[in-house]
């Protein structure tokens, strides 16, 4: 019995030698959003202070998806958040997505859709009720993406020059 490449791709929480891998990964969503919002991104050095620390951040959570030959293909990380105390708000804990990046030559093939369901079992288990991400205007891999996973337009942002 042949098993193809995409059965040997694992998804596992992120650990501290991942960095490399990941900073790659990093430099590709980092282009993608200077390119589609560049008055707000620029792409710049990642710092490996920032890894460590999200790594040993309690109400955060990183995964990987890593090949046999120990490439990282795929990156997702996201923190809890609770609601602020403000009687006009519903008291919720939501998971926020903060980043999700596939490598190009391998997007297409379910690792996408594989972080967001190892995210999503880990935040249910913590207690979160829900989901939350942000997409920029004009990422219609996203869009396409998150709409198939079943996500839905909750705001929009507005803004105009001054
Ligand atoms: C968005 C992204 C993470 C998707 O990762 P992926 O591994 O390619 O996604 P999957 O293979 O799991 O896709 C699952 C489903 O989503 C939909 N989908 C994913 N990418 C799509 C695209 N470019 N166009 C249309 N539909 C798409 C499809 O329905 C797909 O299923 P199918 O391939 O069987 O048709 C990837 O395109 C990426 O890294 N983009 C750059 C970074 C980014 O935009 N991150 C998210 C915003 S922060």
């Amino acid at each position: 019995v042949s098993v193809s490449v995409d059965d040997a791709l694992a998804v596992r929480r992120a650990r501290h030698e991942d960095w490399p891998g990941v900073e790659a990964l990093l430099r590709e969503v980092d282009q993608l959003h200077a390119a589609l919002a560049p008055a707000y991104f620029r792409t710049g050095a990642r710092a490996e202070v920032e890894w460590r620390q999200l790594l040993g951040d309690a109400t955060a959570a990183a995964w990987v998806t890593a090949d046999g030959a120990r490439a990282t293909l795929g990156f997702l990380s996201l923190r809890i958040y609770e609601t602020p105390h403000d009687p006009t708000m519903v008291p919720r804990r939501r998971a926020h997505l903060e980043t999700l990046v596939v490598a190009p030559r391998v997007r297409r093939r379910g690792i996408g859709r594989r972080l967001v369901a190892a995210a999503s079992d880990w935040a249910r288990e913590q207690g979160a009720v829900e989901m939350v991400l942000t997409t920029w205007t004009g990422n219609a891999a996203a869009d396409a993406f998150y709409e198939r996973l079943g996500y839905r337009v909750l705001s929009r942002v507005l803004h105009a020059p001054l």
